[in-house]
């Protein structure tokens, strides 16, 4: 089945073409980060135009670089939720057209299905196993037996890990999204020079929070002022990232443990994220553990990933009704693949 998949939840405008949920014939993202960095974060009213703006022409390309026209397509994979509700309405809203246009099924799907199934454009992988999703909305441990059948494990009570490295980027003044500076700086600083809180790291659940390492580094710049680029600021994005990965794969091994899982995805745009994917890979290695962490393309937003659980919908009767609409929050303990 060839599926067009298109991503609009919030800052970055995505489609892509994806033959039998595995090959990828072609994947555009058009990011505007540039648009937002000015006001430090995301705009929601700006990010709905810019989506507009751009939904057409990245369809477009994805379709010429696939070298497929609308009449090669089978199917339509659309994020349906969580997000920004205007910016997935703009997404939502060309899939609808187009398989309404062609007379081919659409299904809406979840934004963190689409990131834990993102490794199966590798390689697939064996039901169950444990995925952590970790980007700028989320920080999730999940259960996963299988398309559709999710159980929340643990979850941030606060701060997502990639919010807490953008939130601490910008308190370092350095530009918006920071974690990619944050974790390109730590490369050359002393993860032991600043002792950093590891918050609930033996609380005994699988939870996490964030919000007051963020504050830590707050009260850390008031005490010793860092200048960029120094020595001093590289040694605190180390302590930073090394108190973030060291919660993450704490927490991690802990649900390993708890669950038996032989199998890890880690997944999302942190996942990205050089110290994290070095600890983790150490943590898998000494336990005996599967892991699988996705290409960085395929970590951050993306349309490609939304086309894997896109295609065990719809090639098993489960595409969505034309009155679905978006959601901005959506539980994925609440998905089952009858309710698709
Ligand atoms: O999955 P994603 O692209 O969008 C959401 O669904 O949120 O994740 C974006 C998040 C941002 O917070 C960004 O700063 C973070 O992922 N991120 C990183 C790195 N690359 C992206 N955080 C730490 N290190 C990185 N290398
Ligand atoms: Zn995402």
């Amino acid at each position: 089945m060839i599926v067009l998949a298109i991503e609009s939840s919030c800052d970055e405008t995505a489609a892509a073409v994806v033959r039998d949920g595995r090959q990828i014939l072609s994947s555009v993202v058009s990011s505007q980060i540039a648009i937002h960095a000015p006001y430090g974060g995301v705009v929601p009213e700006i990010a709905s135009r810019a989506h507009l703006e751009s939904i057409a022409p990245v369809i477009g390309q994805a379709l010429r670089e696939a070298h497929c026209t609308m009449g090669d397509l089978e199917g339509v994979a659309v994020t349906r939720g969580p997000g920004l509700s205007g910016a997935l309405l703009v997404g939502f809203s060309a899939a609808k057209a187009i398989a309404a246009a062609r007379q081919i099924p659409f299904v809406g799907v979840h934004h963190i299905e689409g990131h834990l199934f993102a490794p199966f454009l590798e390689q697939p992988i064996e039901f169950p196993f444990l995925a952590l999703v970790v980007s700028g909305g989320h920080t999730h441990l999940y259960h996963v037996e299988g398309f559709g059948r999710y159980t929340t494990l643990g979850r941030t009570i606060d701060d997502a890990a990639g919010e807490a490295y953008d939130k601490s980027a910008k308190i370092m003044g350095l530009a918006y999204p920071g974690g990619v500076l944050i974790d390109h700086m730590a490369q050359s600083g002393d993860a032991g020079a600043i002792r950093l809180p590891r918050p609930l790291l033996h609380d005994g659940t699988l939870n996490f929070s964030f919000s007051g390492l963020k504050t830590a580094v707050l009260q850390q710049i008031a005490r010793q002022p860092v200048t960029i680029p120094s020595q001093g600021a590289d040694d605190l994005c180390a302590s930073f990232q090394q108190a973030v990965c060291d919660v993450l794969t704490v927490k991690t091994q802990a649900a390993i443990e708890q669950s038996g899982a032989r199998r890890l995805v880690v997944a999302g745009g942190v996942a990205c994220n050089g110290g994290l994917r070095s600890s983790m890979k150490n943590m898998c290695a000494g336990m005996g553990v599967e892991l699988h962490i996705p290409p960085p393309s395929l970590c951050g937003d993306n349309a490609a990933m939304l086309a894997v659980p896109g295609d065990y919908y719809l090639s098993h009767g489960l595409a969505s009704s034309q009155y679905l609409d978006v959601t901005a929050s959506w539980d994925m303990d609440s998905i089952k693949e009858s309710s698709v």
